[in-house]
């Protein structure tokens, strides 16, 4: 299974190394496939089983973009893996569909392993599925659900950092109508915690999950792990 942490604006550039020590003990007794998106400015040269992803770049090469990082920033530390689409470059920092089609565009094109996450809001979710469906499909224009180096991620806006998640019934038929659209591994992601991972894991069309403040907390991110490895191994 697919096991990921977003560390978003968290853990400092020293932290975050002795974070991802801690976490290669537990990963690389595993056979999950785990990975762990820093802030930018503890991005490194990680060595190790777990694979270090960058949770936002500009679709360049170098240039004039005052504030990003570009292709040569993350090829110093051998970075190939990008999430594009999260919930909070959408709606906090304002980036267009339009935007993110072309960066992941660009990055596709770099051979980059994308995690391109997708989510309905609050409103659009109390309007119901097929409206959820509708909204979602908006988030797959201009994408190449074809892509070999794709995973995609089910991220509800409401249930990102609020303690609130759909239940599995509505997890599984978010899954199974997003199936439909790409064969790509599927990940859920909003609030998921030691307490609720493995029923997640658990559940039909959950390929793995991506893991926001809970996976702050090494330990419980290495729980979440243990657990993917239990399922599997049964
Ligand atoms: P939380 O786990 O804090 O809800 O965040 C999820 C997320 O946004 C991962 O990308």
């Amino acid at each position: 299974m697919i096991i990921a942490a977003n560390l978003k604006t968290n853990l400092t550039r020293k932290e975050t190394k002795s974070y991802i020590e801690e976490l290669e003990v537990c990963a690389s007794k595993t056979s999950q496939e785990v990975f762990v998106f820093p802030a930018i400015t503890s991005l490194d040269s990680f060595e190790g089983s777990v694979t270090i992803g960058t949770q936002n770049a500009y679709p360049t090469q170098n240039g004039a973009y005052t504030g990003e990082i570009g292709l040569e920033q993350l090829e110093e530390f051998g970075i190939k893996t990008i999430l594009i689409g999260h919930s909070e470059r959408r709606h906090v920092l304002g980036e267009t569909q339009e935007f993110i089609a072309q960066k992941f565009d660009y990055f596709k094109r770099q051979g980059f392993k994308i995690i391109y996450c997708v989510g309905e809001p609050k409103e659009i979710r109390e309007a119901g599925h097929e409206k959820m469906l509708e909204y979602i499909s908006t988030q797959y224009k201009g994408i190449d659900t074809e892509y070999e180096n794709l995973i995609i991620a089910y991220e509800p806006v409401w249930a990102i950092g609020t303690g609130l998640t759909p239940t599995i019934d509505d997890i599984e038929k978010m899954h199974t109508a997003l199936k439909a659209k790409s064969q790509a591994p599927l990940l859920y992601g909003g609030s998921v915690k030691v307490t609720n991972a493995k029923e997640v894991l658990k559940s039909k069309n959950v390929d793995g999950i991506l893991v926001g403040s809970a996976a702050l907390y090494v330990e419980h991110f290495c729980t979440m792990i243990s657990y993917a490895q239990e399922l599997e191994s049964k």
